[in-house]
């Protein structure tokens, strides 16, 4: 038996993810666990539940992979700080912080407070952006694809193609910083109002209420070049490795303004995060995606170029603009996506762990994503014990009473909390975390949002589709199990799931396949039984914090909100019943 830990560590999204025998068995965010949000700090905690629901010990894990090499790209560091001798300091900075790594037995033994005398594994670095690219890979049923990540910026770079093929990565053509899609992105976030670390899927569905006023302004940002496009730094303050983020003592990622003032000369004054927001600045974020939009398909031709086949496997943060995703599948000659849900920097804990299972042991054993579920679950006796130490009514019903009521409530416009099985990997909620409701029911929308989730008002809620019916519903077929694709909802179908419907008719589906979550499955069918609609609505089990993980924390959401039923593992709750 072979045991593989990954983890991602003093970076956003810090996680861990353990592989026995090749097979991924656990996989968990730090921030599930700690409670903060896009936690950049050490995830001790997720190391421990890996290994708890893994069933092993620290002097089991023959291997640790971090996603992340310092070494890697020291040709491209070493020319930026030449051509840019003021910029030394903060490369040295880095790399004296990344000194960290070089003795991993210390750190996990001090971290976790261990021994170092039981730890006997072999540690591994990961270059960044193999570790991306590996999370979706070899997640993925295929033996050869392309393979491209495009994110803010991991290792130098920010975008990679490669070929995967059998056991092998082999990068292609990489775009070095400060010349990044993410980086663009992330700074007309903040222009607009928008300055946290993971706003910027906000921003996606912002864009699509603006107008196309500001296409000259992004032409002038963004220019293509022979390695697929590059920045126009004027636009931005000067880069020096690193300088524009900070992880505070507490592990929270805080990123610092990335535009320069020339955004202020075209554009005007930025919007502070608490003004309204105008269309000035809707016609900004239409801008930006678009603009986005254009160098991704671009980048996806190229990339098939170089690599001819109709499957791509993608990962890196910007691999989660659906929206882009979605059109990548008729704008390309690409015809099958492969994106694990982690497409983000928690990714790289699983990405690394695969890489080095793979590629540089060999281990021959490949593994296949079926589905989200690799987080933790808690039994019935412990939900029980919860509810009861919560003070809260229940009931204990049968599965098919379960979903009977619980599709009742659904199709009556109640709320409901549906916490069930292990949680998901990676940022969405997939119907084991998730809060349901009508997805056609007059102002579900409004309700959601007054009561539970506070969002700004034009953030559109998700559905989630039986499989075999999506096509029915929604114009593209290809399935989209992790809720990483944008499509058009039919014109028929518009009306019928008003609340799961954007402004511009499209709608960022989950497709549920009955052997990825039986009562998943099962309890959107009854709901299909009692409505004729195929289709709940799909939002995450939170409100305004990392999703919750805990029963204690689903009930503590229960109560908190609005929310009118909770259906936990076997249990039904109602308030004023
Ligand atoms: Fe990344």
């Amino acid at each position: 038996m072979s045991v593989i830990l990954g983890i991602n560590t003093f970076h956003a999204g810090a996680a861990a993810a353990i592989l026995v025998d090749g097979q991924a068995v656990a996989a968990i965010a730090e921030e599930r666990l700690n409670r903060i949000k896009y936690y950049a700090g050490f995830p001790k905690l997720s190391i421990l539940r890996c290994l708890e629901i893994a069933g092993v010990s620290f002097s089991d894990i023959d291997f640790v992979a971090v996603g992340r090499d310092s070494s890697a790209n020291l040709h491209k560091k070493l020319q930026f700080a030449l051509r840019n001798p003021s910029r030394l300091l903060n490369l040295a900075r880095i790399r004296s912080k990344s000194k960290a790594f070089d003795d991993l037995t210390s750190l996990i033994a001090s971290e976790c407070d261990i021994d170092p005398a039981k730890l006997k594994f072999e540690a591994f670095n990961v270059e960044h952006h193999l570790a991306h690219t590996a999370s979706a890979y070899f997640a993925s049923p295929w033996d050869r694809s392309a393979g491209i990540t495009i994110d803010g910026s991991g290792d130098f770079v920010s975008c990679m193609m490669s070929e995967c093929s059998g056991s092998e990565i082999k990068p292609l053509k990489r775009v070095f910083v400060p010349h990044s899609l993410g980086t663009l992105y992330t700074a007309v976030c903040q222009f607009i109002g928008y300055p946290k670390y993971g706003d910027e899927g906000k921003v996606m569905g912002l864009a699509p209420l603006g107008r196309d006023t500001y296409a000259d302004f992004f032409e002038d940002i963004l220019r293509p070049s022979k390695d697929g496009f590059e920045l126009n730094s004027d636009y931005f303050l000067p880069f020096g490795a690193n300088q524009g983020v900070e992880i505070t003592d507490a592990g929270e990622m805080i990123v610092h303004r990335l535009y320069s003032d020339k955004f202020i000369n075209e554009l005007g004054a930025s919007r502070e995060s608490c003004a309204e927001i105008t269309q000035r600045d809707m016609d900004i974020a239409f801008g930006l995606q678009r603009v986005f939009e254009k160098y991704y398909i671009r980048l996806l031709n190229d990339l098939h170029n170089i690599v001819p086949t109709t499957r791509v496997s993608m990962a890196g943060g910007c691999a989660l603009n659906s929206v882009a995703n979605g059109k990548a599948l008729y704008e390309t000659p690409f015809r099958e996506t492969c994106i694990q849900p982690a497409a983000g920097d928690d990714g790289l804990a699983l990405g690394a762990a695969l890489y080095v299972g793979n590629v540089l042991l060999k281990e021959g054993k490949r593994w296949m994503m079926k589905d989200a579920y690799l987080g933790d679950a808690y039994s019935d006796a412990v939900i029980k014990a919860e509810l009861e130490r919560y003070n809260i009514a229940y009931r204990e019903l049968s599965r098919e009473e379960l979903i009977d009521v619980t599709t009742d409530e659904i199709k009556n416009g109640s709320v409901v909390g549906w916490f069930q099985g292990r949680m998901e990997w990676g940022p969405r909620a997939l119907g084991n975390r998730s809060i349901l409701a009508h997805p056609g029911f007059p102002n579900m929308k409004d309700i959601l949002n007054a009561r539970i989730k506070h969002r700004e008002s034009f953030r559109p809620f998700a559905p989630s589709v039986l499989l075999e019916r999506q096509s029915e519903i929604f114009e593209q077929d290809h399935p989209s199990p992790f809720m990483l694709h944008v499509y058009k909802i039919r014109p028929e179908w518009r009306e019928r799931l008003s609340a799961v419907s954007h402004v511009d008719d499209t709608g960022r589906l989950q497709t549920v396949a009955r052997d990825e979550n039986p009562l998943y499955y099962d309890l959107i069918s009854k709901f299909d039984e009692k409505t004729g609609l195929p289709v709940v609505l799909n939002t995450s089990f939170n409100e305004n914090e990392p999703i919750v993980c805990k029963p204690s924390e689903a009930i503590e959401c229960f109560t908190r909100t609005k929310m009118d039923v909770l259906a936990i593992g076997s249990f039904f709750c109602k308030k004023n019943p």
